[in-house]
């Protein structure tokens, strides 16, 4: 999937993905990380997600990265956060209050970028990626990661030959491909929300679940 994918969707504000609303299993699992107070949480793939403002107001220092500039700036002014914009290697970094985006490619982090991280939130970000990009997601945040941090994981699943992504279909036997080398994987919940998406039924999709893990190295 090339950067311009993404570019052009948020040019066209073709961004169903965005929630208004926060995530309930952010609000319902988060806990369940026990992650130490004050840590740094890394939120890969951010979009202009109100999710950050959740973890934020946890006492946690957030850290995003997000291609888009639109959409990095969508977020600052949306939540009325006067940032402050510097260049950060390959990104501008844009700060204000505790919550830091790195507009660029999540492929150009280092592990210099992440080494404060001690949580990720991955919601709509690893299924944002085709099948051999999610190899080398989930390969290059493993790479750059501090060892000790834990993650909560929202997937999507459903029968990929139903409809092309994104969001992509992945699986649990996918999930432990990618990350059991270093996470223990523990799933959380899954439930069918096909009823409440309707423009997925529209594509041809039959079933649709969502699925939430917990990732403890
Ligand atoms: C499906 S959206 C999910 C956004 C967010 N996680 C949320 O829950 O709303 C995927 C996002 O990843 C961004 N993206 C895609 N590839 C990227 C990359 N290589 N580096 C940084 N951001 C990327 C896109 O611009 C898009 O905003």
């Amino acid at each position: 999937m090339k950067a311009e994918f993404w570019l052009e969707r948020w040019q066209r504000k073709e961004i169903g993905f965005h929630q208004d609303e926060i995530n309930a299993h952010l609000q319902e699992y988060w806990g369940g990380l026990q992650l130490p107070a004050g840590g740094e949480v890394f939120v890969p793939l951010c979009g202009k997600s109100r999710d950050m403002l959740w973890l934020r107001a946890q006492g946690h220092r957030v850290l995003g990265v997000e291609l888009s500039p639109l959409a990095v700036e969508d977020f600052f002014l949306e939540n009325e956060l006067k940032p402050q914009v510097r260049s950060h290697g390959a990104f501008d970094s844009w700060s204000c209050d505790g919550v830091t985006l790195l507009c660029g490619d999540f492929f150009e982090l280092t592990a210099d970028d992440l080494k404060h991280v001690t949580g990720i939130y991955d919601r709509a970000s690893l299924v944002a990626l085709p099948p051999e990009m999610r190899a080398q997601y989930a390969g290059h945040l493993q790479r750059i990661l501090p060892e000790h941090a834990p993650m909560l994981l929202v997937t999507m699943d459903y029968a990929q030959a139903e409809m092309s992504g994104p969001p992509f279909a992945v699986g649990a036997t996918e999930v432990r491909e990618l990350y059991a080398a270093h996470y223990g994987i523990e799933p959380l919940y899954t439930h069918d929300v096909l009823a409440e998406n309707p423009r997925f039924r529209e594509r041809g999709v039959t079933r649709l679940d969502e699925v939430v893990y917990r990732l403890r190295p």
